[in-house]
């Protein structure tokens, strides 16, 4: 007997439909077709265990299990369940009426049980789109899938229990989850870090505001312990929340790598990523004998934070340069190529020299000037090419460090990021993909960043008097584009711009640049 059933394969962050197909006739063995993977031959072995186990027949006869269309490359062990089912279902052992309104996926371990797999919410997205009525998936993957509306979500613990479902024998609600518009929300003000738990450092903390309102890329200098880790965490929290679309995008990701627990549904909060250097190129931007996404995807309308940075080998650097500027990575293996997006806010650190402490307000540098050169140069200058900020962190002073001062918290300098963020979603109303000004190109920056005479001849004077590369040209009008946007002001005024200046540290001459 003939049967088909459906069932789904990742291909980056979405999904496409395969058929499965099981033809049984005379003849002995089992046989796949339509370029099956190792993961897949090896799921006969367990569907044979499962069904021995959950007291099923394997055909005696000849088994032929197709996978459709052939062109698509298949991966993975979700293919287990919906072949045992194709297979029970055309010798005789379930009901083949429903299985044209199912996706089914689901791995099987070898006694009967389903175990989750990875990426249930681009399938389930796709699922809905191809016009199923549901999806049956193991139970861990429920809640994860539940997110796309419209869908019935059918979670299973074992073989027997989908068997029971599709001849009608038991009846399984369909998960139910419930987007609530304040579940995408970090919870208000109630965040596990918050900017109020960072004494000091007042410009310090503007220098972030700033970064977080306008997207920028920002690099942190300073010596061990002045607290770069500290406040990198809690830039998520001055970010705004995720919007629908964003949520759904990121957790997409997460679902395809694996990331989401049983619990989570849509993720609500920015993801904040911390490579460690030592993390290899393809944990980093993606790929693998399976293709997975990397941090960098991980990072996905979030913050990538990559501490100590000339730590990270020069080749890791390289690679983040595409990414920095697409906002998406593209790997290609031999047998494969995948897209995955990558729209995230690089936020680095470093020590100012191996030392850790040249420009510490009390302790002497022991360093010399040749190795600080050379410590800064491991950093590529295309790679310092996309941060558009550099901070100085410099210790806050023990006696704020032991006052008990109140120090603003997260929630209020949102506030203003959300400000600035609006007149900048205004600004860029006409352009798809562009949201923020760290974004502009250059005929953007033309266009929305006019200088006046004034603070024209004054950013010409500071890049001659500072000796500034000409890369920071534009880099720091941009950021005085957000610096203007934060005060309401139209125009960018000198004051701005001379704001702007200060964040250009890495390309004045003396820090060996
Ligand atoms: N401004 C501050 N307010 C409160 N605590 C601080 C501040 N600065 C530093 N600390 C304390 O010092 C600790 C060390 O800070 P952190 O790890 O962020 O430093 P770092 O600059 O990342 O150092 P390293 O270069 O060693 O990675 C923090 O966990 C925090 O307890
Ligand atoms: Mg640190
Ligand atoms: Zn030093």
């Amino acid at each position: 007997m003939f049967v088909k059933c459906y069932t789904s394969t990742i291909y980056g962050i979405s999904a496409n439909k395969v058929t499965v197909e099981v033809n049984i006739s005379k003849g002995i063995g089992m046989h796949l077709v339509g370029l099956p993977d190792n993961a897949i031959k090896e799921s006969q072995e367990r569907i044979r265990s499962a069904f021995d186990n959950s007291g099923l027949k394997m055909t005696g006869k000849k088994c032929v299990v197709n996978l459709a269309p052939a062109s698509i490359r298949k991966e993975g062990s979700g293919y287990d369940l919906p072949i045992a089912i194709a297979i029970l279902a055309a010798s005789g052992q379930c009901h083949v009426d429903k299985l044209e309104n199912y996706i089914l996926i689901g791995e099987l371990s070898l006694n009967g049980d389903l175990t989750p797999i990875k990426g249930v919410l681009p399938i389930a997205i796709e699922a809905l789109a191809d016009n199923f009525k549901g999806i049956i998936l193991p139970v861990e993957n429920a809640n994860e899938a539940a997110v796309v509306e419209g869908l019935d979500v059918i979670g299973v613990n074992n073989l027997l229990q989908v068997i029971q479902f599709l001849n009608g024998d038991c009846i399984i609600e369909p998960a139910k989850y419930e987007i609530l518009s304040s579940d995408l929300y970090y919870e208000l003000g109630e965040y596990e870090d918050d900017f109020s738990d960072v004494k000091g450092q007042r410009h310090i903390k503007r220098a972030i505001e700033i970064a977080a309102s306008g997207g920028h890329n920002v690099i942190m200098i300073g010596s061990p312990g002045s607290g770069k880790t500290m406040l990198a965490k809690r830039i998520p929290t001055i970010i705004p929340p995720l919007s629908t679309n964003e949520a759904l995008e990121t957790t997409k990701i997460h679902s395809v790598a694996g990331k989401l627990g049983a619990e989570s549904g849509l993720l609500k909060k920015r993801p904040f990523r911390a490579p460690h250097h030592l993390t290899s190129q393809v944990a980093l931007v993606g790929g693998g004998a399976s293709p997975q996404p990397g941090e960098i995807s991980l990072a996905h309308n979030g913050i990538l934070f990559l501490d100590e940075l000339p730590e990270f080998g020069r080749n890791m650097l390289e690679v983040l340069r595409q990414p920095l500027e697409d906002k998406k990575i593209v790997v290609s293996r031999a047998k494969y190529t995948v897209e995955y997006p990558a729209n995230f806010i690089l936020v680095a650190s470093m020590n100012p020299c191996p030392c850790g402490y040249f420009n510490h307000p009390t302790k002497e540098c022991v360093c010399s000037r040749n190795s600080v050169h050379r410590y800064i140069n491991r950093i590529s200058g295309p790679l310092l090419d996309r941060i558009d900020m550099h901070i100085e962190v410099t210790p806050v002073e023990n006696s704020l460090m032991v006052g008990d001062s109140v120090e603003e918290c997260s929630q209020d300098i949102l506030r203003r990021v959300v400000a600035a963020r609006t007149i900048q979603s205004q600004r860029f109303s006409d352009c798809s993909y562009v949201h923020t000004n760290a974004m502009m190109n250059s005929k953007m920056i033309r266009k929305y960043c006019k200088l006046s005479s004034e603070s024209s001849s004054l950013l010409e004077r500071a890049i001659a008097k500072l000796s500034l590369s000409a890369r920071a040209h534009d880099r720091i009008i941009k950021v005085a584009r957000t610096i203007a946007d934060l005060a309401g002001e139209r125009e960018i005024l000198p004051t701005h711009i001379a704001e702007s200046i200060g964040y250009r540290s890495l390309d004045r001459e003396n820090w060996g640049r």
